[in-house]
């Protein structure tokens, strides 16, 4: 296999918070020793419930937020030790499309500044060719060049989807972090986002980190996946293994309430007990012990790895 893009190791971010004026501080292990590496040209994708530090793991990857502990690794530099310069640098290639366009895209500035002010700020082209390439990237997306003058209010949800895509890539990026990109979008318009995605790939060679709740969205995206749960990453493998084989406990839960399109291949729903627990306070052990239905005595205690089970599928699990 090719050398990974990316590679993250041990990554932790805790956050301190105080539960109310007079409260104590607590420690909220949103993110507890990820593990992940990403290829080029690939797709991986990180699912897991609400809470688990799917967008804190990607925003700490971006060093949007300093992580606690750990490595990442991009084209084999810890991204960690870049001073301002190199940083800067770095994240040209490296964007991230948000869930909410709206939010992130500024109210006051037209579809044109807000796409022509990342190639100002990192000193790309004559002004001429940043037109052209503002011009030929809002066209790529599927809008035209009548949009350039307008507001992101004028858009529709979808469509500003695109000009967040649009931004993210007018840099030519290598990868692309998409934070629940289409979780805001109605279902038919969810999959146009998702193909022009998958066509944007092929076209520009990206590579996707792509975060979801959604195991339908995820299954139509990924080249792997990586499932977490409470700040850790407990199951990787390809799409379609880990579809068709889980083998840790809780993957084998989420997946049993995605709806099968085969009606003839019925799969039990497994119905998982208790909440997902407070990163403030995770059980000892393995985290997922307290729901888990093969729950055994040494889980309670040990914290299982994430090893290989077989060729390129990882689980942290005893069973495993
Ligand atoms: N800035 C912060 N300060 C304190 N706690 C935070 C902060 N950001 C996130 N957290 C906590 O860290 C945990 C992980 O949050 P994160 O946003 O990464 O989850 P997520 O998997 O992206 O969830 P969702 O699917 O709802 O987007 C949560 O318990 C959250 O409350
Ligand atoms: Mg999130």
């Amino acid at each position: 296999m090719s050398q990974p893009l990316l590679e993250v190791k041990g990554l932790k971010k805790y956050f301190s918070v105080k539960s109310g004026f007079w409260g104590k501080e607590k420690v909220v292990r949103a993110v507890d020793g990820v593990h992940l590496t990403v290829y080029p040209g690939e797709t991986l994708s990180i699912v897991g419930e609400s809470g688990c530090g799917k967008s804190t793991t990607g925003r700490c990857i971006l060093r949007l937020i300093e992580p606690t502990e750990g490595e990442i690794l991009f084209q084999g530099r810890d991204i960690r030790a870049l001073n301002a310069a190199e940083l800067r640098a770095a994240r040209r290639d490296m964007q991230l499309v948000f869930q909410d366009p709206f939010a992130s895209l500024n109210p006051r500035k037209t579809v044109g500044q807000i796409l022509l002010d990342p190639l100002i700020v990192h000193g790309i082209g004559t002004p001429a060719e940043r037109r052209k390439r503002v011009e030929e990237m809002i066209e790529i997306v599927g809008l035209t060049r009548q949009h350039l003058h307008r507001f992101p209010h004028e858009f529709s949800g979808g469509q500003r989807q695109r000009i967040g895509i649009a931004r993210a890539l007018i840099l030519r990026p290598k990868l692309v972090v998409a934070d629940e990109p289409v979780s805001a979008l109605d279902v038919s318009i969810q999959a146009q986002i998702l193909n022009l995605l998958k066509d944007l790939q092929r076209e520009f060679q990206l590579t996707y980190l792509f975060i979801s709740h959604d195991l339908s969205v995820v299954r139509h995206i990924s080249d792997r996946v990586a499932v977490m749960y409470l700040g850790k990453v407990v199951e990787v493998a390809d799409k379609t293994v880990l579809y068709e084989r889980p083998i840790h406990p809780y993957t084998q839960a989420l997946l049993s309430a995605v709806p099968v399109p085969d009606p003839t291949r019925e799969v039990k729903r497994i119905l998982l007990e208790g909440d997902l627990p407070s990163p403030a306070n995770p059980p000892a052990g393995c985290q997922f012990h307290p729901r888990c239905r093969h729950c055994m005595e040494v889980c309670r205690t040990t914290v299982p790895p994430l090893k290989e089970a077989e060729p390129g599928h990882l689980v942290a699990c005893h069973l495993g």
